[in-house]
């Protein structure tokens, strides 16, 4: 390698200790020892830039939004509206009025349901999830199936955790009027082809939801090169507060879309005869919004572009790959979701240990990972478990941690196994 090349090289190597001084949490220590915190997917961690900004807004310009003409309410405003603009940006939307703010993905999910799905469905007509889907993304298809008369369809994965695309395929029946399907499984890691999803989804004329919480903070997503019709993402998961998320949809579809949640802030005109509605996307934001969590999570999605999507995704690509290989290394350690295409998410049991007796114990070491069933049910059913563990990595964790979890892990199978 030239001189020249070498210094390139080292500039774009990926150096997580350069980016863990940002969080001021991960200096802590749990137990007397540092912690490993490994429960990314549950939710991440919030660099100081996120933390000042919520901060700032509070001690130098809190007020309402929209709703004053004074200083403090135009800055207030601005702020809280420049984080839709980086949104648009951040999923590369069309337009920001597609950007609707919701308190998480649930609530972009529910809204999806209860306007655009609650409707239109009929007795006779369907739903299509997959095996691998959240609670989110199948609980409130269930609600609205009991109201409409609708049935929820299941596309099936493999043992490996690998969505069979040719069977979600096959399932896109006439009958099917909506699918939803998890770009990033919070249990498995698999990362689903959304691209060649949504594809036969339109050819179909069936819109398409895509689930991004847990793409969002690892992956680069291009809802236009997806070609999906509603992308939900959760802001907590994306190193923001909280209570934010984000529904993202195409225009015609909201604009079709009666609001869900009526009152303050969403109208035009209100009579006792007629009410008018605000223009996208302030139709489906009834009431005082997060105005703190939404200037931080705009400060979060600055602090993410900062680093690159694309460098986060290839250093935890590595990190995942050496996690992987150091736990395959425990005897009795049984690894869920080896899919080829996977993100850094390791949902594992050990022979004769109960998940939660793993994590406590992890706990003890300074390791927070998670146990249970990760709000996936129907995915333990598939797997015949109650629950499992699961370590999740962000791009601030680094090898030295995964040694001192899986030497932890060593540890807890002697005193248990
Ligand atoms: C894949 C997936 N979908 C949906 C959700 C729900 O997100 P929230 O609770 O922030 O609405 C989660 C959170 O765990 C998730 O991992």
């Amino acid at each position: 390698m030239s001189a020249a090349n070498a210094s390139v090289a080292t500039e774009n190597a990926f150096d997580p200790l350069r980016y863990r001084s940002d969080f001021p949490l991960l200096k802590r220590r749990v137990h007397g020892k540092p912690l490993v915190y490994f429960d990314n997917a549950n939710t991440a961690q919030k660099p100081q830039a996120v933390i000042d900004a919520i901060d700032r807004y509070y001690r130098e310009f809190n007020a309402n939004v929209a709703r004053a003409v004074h200083t403090l309410g135009e800055e207030a405003t601005s702020a809280y509206e420049a984080t839709r603009d980086k949104v648009a940006r951040f999923i590369n939307a069309p337009s920001r009025d597609e950007i609707v703010f919701t308190s998480g993905t649930t609530q972009a999910i529910n809204t999806v349901a209860y306007s655009y799905a609650l409707p239109r469905l009929k007795p006779g007509d369907e739903i299509l999830v997959t095996t691998m889907e959240h609670h989110a993304n199948i609980v409130p298809w269930q609600l609205i199936c009991e109201r409409t008369g609708a049935k929820l369809k299941v596309a099936p994965i493999t043992p490996r955790g690998e969505l069979i695309v040719d069977r979600f395929v096959e399932l896109l029946t006439p009958s099917v009027k909506l699918a939803g399907v998890v770009h990033v499984s919070n249990v498995l890691g698999t990362i689903n082809d959304v691209s060649a999803i949504s594809k036969a989804c339109r050819a179909r004329g069936i819109p398409l939801l895509v689930d991004g919480s847990q793409a969002a903070p690892h992956l680069p997503v291009d809802v236009r090169a997806i070609g999906c019709d509603f992308y939900a993402l959760t802001g907590h998961k994306l190193f923001g507060p909280t209570g934010t998320g984000v529904l993202w949809a195409r225009r015609e579809l909201l604009e079709a879309m009666p609001p869900f949640f009526g009152g303050g802030e969403m109208i035009k005109m209100v009579s006792f005869d007629k009410t008018t509605f605000a223009d996208l996307p302030h139709k489906f934001e009834a009431g005082t919004p997060n105005i703190a969590g939404f200037i931080g999570l705009g400060a979060a999605l600055d602090y993410v572009e900062a680093i690159g999507r694309g460098r986060i995704a290839a250093y935890e690509r590595d990190l995942l790959v050496y996690a992987t290989q150091a736990m395959k290394s425990v005897p009795g350690l049984r690894l869920f979701g080896e899919a080829n295409e996977k993100a850094a998410v390791l949902a594992f049991l050990i022979d004769g240990i109960h998940a939660h007796d793993l994590a406590t114990l992890l706990d003890q070491e300074g390791v927070a990972v998670r146990s249970g069933h990760h709000c996936a049910h129907p995915l333990m059913q598939f797997f015949g478990v109650a629950a499992t563990a699961r370590a999740s990595l962000s791009f601030y964790n680094t090898r030295d941690e995964v040694d001192r979890f899986v030497e932890a892990i060593g540890r807890v199978r002697r005193l248990l196994g």
